[in-house]
């Protein structure tokens, strides 16, 4: 899609049946929301990674509602074109549709979000429906659900025994029918994801799933190099910005121990000596 296009859900349908890779990442800030606008990628997700990349948390499980929004505020303050997504966090939909109806409804009434995600299959079919009726659009979220984290024992590939891939499947119709506009396959075998997005009339957006999918999603920092560990094998990175800003703070923790920072062209000089504007 161009850059300058705002993409709206119907776009993705559009690429699906046009047979467009939809290009999505995560952002967490303003100014990567802009810059990712500026790449002209199609959908930004404001993940509930946010917990894992950039506050500190172990997992996704601890981050809130209201630190979802304090991010969601700022990415689309940085956005313009991209369809901006905010993830529903762990125990904001599960328990009360009425609770998960206003925190969504904060999300996109306050923060500016444009649609929310979820994660799982059948059981959160009615909760989808409650927010498609309140016109929040919804992406739903197969596979490797991080949330469940400690129900799947680990971060795993899922769907590879036979009776795990029929009711991935059985899910994402679900899903579908609950009036899903999107969803993410998440740690799932190619031909498993091929099949599902071929059986489903929605788009599919895999990570970790392999080509089939209609469009792919990475966390921004892991396919920047960004973080301090080991990143998943789905995960290409495309620069090392860590080892980067790494090696830019140790220039100039040096200089300023030796005195070269700051230097003239770091400096102001009084007005008498040259023109204040310096
Ligand atoms: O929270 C997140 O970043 C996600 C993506 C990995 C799909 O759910």
């Amino acid at each position: 899609m161009s850059a300058s296009k705002k993409i709206t859900t119907h776009t993705l349908l559009d690429m699906k049946h046009k047979g467009e890779n939809i290009v999505a990442l995560t952002a967490y800030d303003a100014p990567t929301a802009a810059l990712i606008n500026e790449a002209g990628v199609d959908v930004i997700l404001v993940g509930d990674s946010v917990a894992n990349v950039k506050l500190g948390y172990e997992n996704t499980l601890p981050v809130t509602p209201e630190e979802m929004l304090h991010h969601v505020k700022a990415v689309t303050r940085g956005n313009k074109h991209s369809l901006v997504v905010a993830d529903m966090p762990y125990l904001s939909y599960e328990i009360d549709p009425k609770e998960a109806l206003r925190i969504a409804g904060r999300f996109v009434k306050e923060g500016g979000a444009e649609a929310v995600k979820v994660e799982g299959g059948i059981e959160v079919g009615p909760v989808i429906k409650e927010l498609v009726r309140i016109n929040v659009p919804v992406m739903g979220h197969l596979g490797l659900t991080p949330q469940a984290v400690n129900r799947l024992g680990g971060y795993r590939v899922q769907g590879r025994r036979p009776q795990e891939a029929d009711k991935m499947l059985t899910d994402a119709r679900i899903l579908e029918g609950a009036g899903v506009f999107a969803i993410v396959l998440e740690a799932v075998p190619e031909d498993l994801a091929r099949e599902i997005t071929k059986k489903v009339g929605v788009p599919t957006i895999g990570i970790g799933a392999g080509k089939g999918c209609d469009g792919q999603i990475l966390v921004v920092d892991d396919m920047l190099g960004m973080g301090a560990g080991p990143t998943p094998k789905f995960v290409k990175r495309y620069a090392e910005l860590r080892t980067a800003m790494v090696d830019a703070v140790k220039s100039y923790a040096e200089e300023v121990r030796t005195g070269e920072f700051p230097g003239p062209d770091h400096t102001y000089s009084s007005p008498a000596k040259s023109s204040a504007s310096q």
